[in-house]
């Protein structure tokens, strides 16, 4: 019998909260299956897109083999630290942040340490050195200007996108902080992986 991830737990739980409490959009697990190779497990979750109520998309949830990243005590605050997750190909740069603010799938006592992917979602674009501290987003993607909030699993709050941003799922054990999946596809890559 496969167990659930409590990180995956916890970002199907949060996204579904902040659907409920937005009232106008829906966030339905009508379909959950795990697929088990070689250490690898996805679920898919059915999101819907804000302004397309009728509209739903597939919002993917991976784990991969767990990769230490950083130590939560030698976070700042509104401070990224980049890493590659979850190989070393294109499109794996990512950001880690502690946000100063709670945040859907953050970790730490503050629940405000999260991590993304840095690929826009529309086209590719590269969103690195992008980080407000002020509106806890990352963005304006260079390319055609979309914004995501990075306190609500990345959804995007203007611009061309339509996805959110892929988020990294975070562990922490002790004080040791590590990347253990993706919840969400990364842009140009098939099953998150490389190539
Ligand atoms: S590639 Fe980022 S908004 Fe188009």
């Amino acid at each position: 019998m496969t167990k659930v991830d409590p990180n995956i737990a916890a970002a199907i739980n949060g996204a579904q909260g902040e659907a409920a409490q937005a009232g106008t959009r829906k966030c339905l697990m009508n379909r959950r299956q795990f697929l088990l190779t070689s250490g690898i497990a996805t679920t898919v979750v059915m999101v819907g897109v804000p302004g397309m109520p009728q509209a739903q998309t597939p919002a993917v949830i991976s784990t991969y083999e767990r990769k230490f990243i950083a130590r939560l005590s030698e976070l700042a605050q509104d401070e990224p630290f980049d890493f590659t997750y979850p190989d070393e190909g294109l499109y794996a740069e990512s950001i880690l942040v502690k946000l100063g603010k709670a945040a859907g799938g953050g970790i730490g006592p503050e629940k405000d340490v999260v991590a993304f992917n840095y690929t826009c979602t529309h086209q590719g674009g590269p969103l690195q050195g992008t980080y407000q501290a002020a509106d806890k987003a990352l963005g304006p993607c260079p390319l055609h200007l979309t914004t995501f909030d990075l306190t609500r699993h990345g959804i995007f709050i203007s611009g061309q996108a339509y996805q959110s941003l892929p988020q990294v799922l975070l562990e922490l054990d002790g004080d040791d902080i590590y990347a253990v999946g993706m919840f969400g596809l990364i842009y140009g890559r098939f099953d998150n992986l490389q190539g």
